[in-house]
Parts: structure tokens; sequence; C-alpha cells
């Protein structure tokens, strides 16, 4: 097994990312928003890039069971009935709904890996479903941190770090990482023991304080806190069950 991992989103591309395992992070803050969705009963998640094409779409749907969410700048998007604060995503707002999502680098990231054969979503709030979920595929993986306007983001590279140490204390022997997917592990062990402090200290997190959105800080720090597995099928983010997940595995295993 060899893990490959891209700082940013603009490392790779839609090719070199085809029918690979991949698996995107963005901590702050598109990763843990998705969670929260589909944890408080969101039938699915679409993530878009571009506002006019998430409006577009929208267009095409029912009203009533459709949200636009996202963020540009970190703030709600005008005519948006959402934005990404993952505090926003109560089950009363999402439950059974579909929501068009687009922010600023995370759908980029998402919209990357699309041609991916399996991509998962991941942030700190469900890292051990992620984990759990390559354990059983047993396969090459790409990670792709989303960070921020094609710079390098601490806190997704730390969360892809804590992602890689869990799978090698589990799989020492066989799971092989590229130069990148090592200096992510030293990153998350220099910060292991104040995770929280890490988020804060961040460029993007201090961003988020001084607008307002502190206490979603805490949140997307809190290490399993929102126990799901979003993956993308067919453009679409929906929560994977145990059983669809034990079947994919069995596939890719005997593929
Ligand atoms: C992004 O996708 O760029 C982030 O989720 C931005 C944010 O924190 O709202």
């Amino acid at each position: 097994m060899r893990a490959d991992l891209y700082f940013t989103p603009q490392q790779t591309d839609e090719l070199s990312l085809r029918d690979r395992i991949v698996v995107v992070i963005d901590v702050l803050r598109a990763s843990t928003t998705i969670a929260s969705a589909l944890r408080n009963g969101a039938k699915e998640v679409i993530p878009v890039s571009s506002v006019e094409r998430a409006v577009k779409i929208s267009g095409h749907l029912f009203g009533d069971v459709i949200l636009l969410g996202g963020e540009r700048n970190g703030k709600m998007i005008q005519g948006f009935s959402l934005g990404n604060s993952p505090a926003e995503y109560t089950e009363e707002r999402v439950k059974g709904k579909s929501i068009i999502f687009s922010s600023t680098n995370g759908s980029h990231a998402i919209e990357r890996a699309r041609f991916a054969q399996t991509l998962l979503v991941c942030g700190f709030v469900n890292i051990s479903a992620v984990v759990n979920e390559l354990r059983l595929l047993k396969s090459d993986f790409v990670v792709v941190c989303s960070g921020s306007d094609g710079k390098f983001s601490i806190e997704d590279s730390v969360c892809a770090g804590l992602l890689l140490h869990r799978l090698i204390e589990g799989h020492a022997a066989d799971l092989a990482l590229s130069d990148a997917a090592n200096a992510a592990v030293l990153l998350f062990k220099a910060h292991s023991r104040n995770i929280l402090k890490m988020v804060k200290g961040s460029e993007h997190g201090k961003y988020l304080a001084e607008i307002g959105f502190g206490d979603d800080l805490k949140t997307c720090a809190e290490i399993d806190s929102i126990p799901v597995l979003p993956q993308m099928i067919e453009n679409v983010i929906r929560i994977r069950q145990d059983s669809e997940r034990k079947e994919a595995a069995k596939a890719t295993i005997s593929t």
C-alpha cells in the first residue's frame, strides 16, 4: 500500500487523480461542514466550484428540497440560504435536503478529484471513519489537501499527517509514504499535543476568528466528533453505509 500526498489541489489534476482512491481534506471548513450537514440528515451535498453553476443547477431542481450553501472569503454568498459554518447546518435546516455547496478551496479540491474511483471527504471530525475505510480498501491512495488559494495550509496538512500516522500504526510494514506524505506525518507529530492551538494559530483560523467564526475552530478541531464517511459518487456526496462499504471493498480487492 502506498500513500501520496498533495499539499494543494493545484499540484495535481483530474487526469492524475482519475481512477484512484482519493481523500480530500479541508479542515477549515468545507470537510467539517459537509460532515455536519450529512450527519444532520441532509440527503446529499452537491459540490460545485463556481457560484454561477450552483445557482444554475438549483434552478433545475425543486425549490423546497434544495438549499444553496457555501462561502466566498469565509462569508455567506449573496442569495444563498447557508454559509460555510458547520453550526448553520442543523437538523432543523438540512434534514432531507439536497445542498448545492460552493466553497473557495474545498469544492475546488473535490472537483479536481471527481473522476476518482473512490473519493472520501475527511477532516479531524471524521478521521477514524476514513482511516477505517482505507484499512478496509487496502489499496494505494492519494491525499489532496485543499490549501488556501493554491497555497499550503497547516491545518489540512496536519490532519493528513494524523490520517497517515493512524494507518502506519496499524500497518507499519506495508504502507510506503511519498516524501510529502512523510512530511505531513512529521508536521502532525509536531502539533499532536494541541490540535486546537494549531488550528487557532493557522492563517485561515485567525481570519475566521476575525470575521466572527471563532467558535467554528473548536468544532473543526474536534477529533471524531462527527463519525460519518462522506463519499462522492457521480458528483454527489452522501454518507456511505457500512454494508455498501464492505461490498465496495470486496470489489476493489477482487479487481
Ligand atoms: C474553503 O473551502 O475555502 C473553506 O471552507 C473556506 C471557509 O472556511 O469558509
